[in-house]
C-alpha cells in the first residue's frame, strides 16, 4: 500500500483510539480529586494539537529547534546507528522531525506513526510517503501512554525495530510512569530494539519559565482549550474567561507545574454532577520533568534500556539518547 508514480499515496490506518467514555471517566474522576487534575493526553483535540504546534515555533519554546538542530547535526551517525530498521515514532504530531531522519536514511523503507490525535497522525502519515517515495507508512491512532501491542503487521515482520520519542514527552510522565512507559516500549520493540529519545535538560528558571509561559499567550491558550474541549465533547459548563493559566518551575522536584486558576469562586456542571471551585483553586494540566543526562540514563536503565549514544546541543539545553534494549526477547 505504498505511493506509486501512478496512484494516490495511500497508508495504512489502525484506530485503536479510545472511546469517548474514557474521556469522560478521566475527566470525572480527575474532577473529584482534592487536588483536581486531567490527563495532559486530553489537551490535544484538533485545536489543542494547532495550538502545540504554534507553542513549538515561539521563540521562547527552545526545546523543538535545540532538538532539530542536535537532529540535523548528528543525522548521519543517527542513520547508521539505525540502518534498515522499522521507525516506530510515538507522538508522531505532525512528523516534522522524523523528516531530519529520514532525509538522511534513503535506505529506511518502513515507517509507524503512533498518536492519540488521528486527523493530525493521518494527514501527516500520507505527507509522509507522498514526499519520501520509496517509504510505506503505517500509521496507528492510539495512546500510547497505555500498555500497547502493534497489531501484526507484515510489514514489521522479522525488522529490527528502532523507536523514536522525540520532543522530551517522557517529561510529561511521573517517573514511576515514564519508568512503566519505557518498559512498555522496550517490549514492543523486542529483544533487538533501539530507542532514540529526545529529553529536555535541567537548567535555569529564567529559560525554563517563559518556554511554558509565552509572552503570545499561547501556552496560556493550550491549556485553556482543554476546558473548551470538556464543554463541547462532555457537554459541561465552564466559562472559560472565569479561568486563567499559571506555570512556574518546582526545582527541588526538576519539573515545570501547569495549571488552569479559577478566578473566582464557582460551580461547574458535567453530566448532572457539580463540581466546585474555590477563588484560585487550581486544576493540574500537566507536569513536565527536566532530567540531568545521568539521572535520565539511570531511570532508562531502570526500564531495561542501557545507554549507548548521547548528543547535546553547544548550550546543553537537550539531550538525544540511544538506547539499547537489555531485555531479551
Ligand atoms: C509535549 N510536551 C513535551 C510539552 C512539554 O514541553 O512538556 C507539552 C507542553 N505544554 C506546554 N508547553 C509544552
Amino acid at each position: 500500500m505504498s505511493s506509486t508514480l501512478h496512484s494516490k499515496p495511500t497508508i495504512q490506518l489502525y484506530d485503536l483510539h479510545p472511546p469517548l467514555e474514557d474521556f469522560l471517566s478521566d475527566v470525572l474522576s480527575g474532577l473529584s480529586q482534592r487536588h483536581k487534575t486531567i490527563p495532559p493526553k486530553f489537551l490535544y483535540d484538533k485545536q489543542g494539537a494547532e495550538l502545540f504546534d504554534a507553542i513549538c515555533t515561539l521563540d521562547e519554546y527552545y526545546l523543538t529547534r535545540t532538538e532539530m538542530g542536535i537532529l540535523q547535526t548528528y543525522a548521519p551517525a543517527i542513520a547508521t546507528l539505525i540502518g534498515d530498521s522499522a521507525l516506530i515514532e510515538f507522538g508522531s504530531g505532525s512528523s516534522q522531525k522524523v523528516r531530519i531522519l529520514l532525509d538522511a536514511m534513503p535506505q529506511l523503507t518502513t515507517y509507524v506513526g503512533l498518536d492519540i490525535s488521528k486527523q493530525h497522525l493521518q494527514s501527516s502519515c500520507l505527507q509522509l510517503v507522498d514526499d519520501y517515495p520509496g517509504l510505506e507508512a503505517i500509521a496507528i491512532c492510539a495512546d500510547y501512554t497505555q500498555p500497547l501491542q502493534l497489531p501484526t503487521i507484515s510489514m514489521l515482520a522479522g525488522k529490527r525495530r528502532v523507536g523514536f520519542f522525540p520532543g522530551s514527552s517522557l517529561g510529561n510522565l511521573e517517573p514511576a510512569e515514564a519508568i512503566e512507559f519505557l518498559r512498555n516500549v522496550a517490549r514492543l520493540l523486542g529483544g533487538e530494539g533501539s530507542l532514540l529519545i529526545g529529553i529536555d535538560l535541567k537548567k535555569s528558571n529564567a529559560i525554563l519559565e517563559p518556554a511554558y509561559d509565552d509572552a503570545k499567550g499561547i501556552s496560556a491558550a493550550f491549556a485553556l482549550n482543554l476546558l473548551t474541549r470538556i464543554n463541547r465533547e462532555l457537554g459541561a459548563d465552564f466559562e472559560v474567561n472565569d479561568f486563567e493559566y499559571q506555570a512556574f518551575y518546582n526545582a527541588p522536584k526538576g519539573r515545570i507545574e501547569m495549571y488552569i486558576v479559577s478566578r473566582k469562586a464557582q460551580i461547574v456542571h458535567l453530566k448532572g454532577r457539580e463540581f466546585s471551585f474555590s477563588a484560585g483553586e487550581r486544576l493540574r494540566t500537566e507536569y513536565s520533568y527536566k532530567y540531568s543526562i545521568p539521572e535520565f540514563q539511570t531511570l532508562a536503565l531502570q526500564a531495561g534500556f542501557q545507554s549507548q549514544q548521547v548528543w547535546t546541543d553547544a548550550q546543553q539545553l537537550f539531550s538525544l539518547h540511544y538506547l539499547q534494549s537489555t531485555q531479551p526477547d
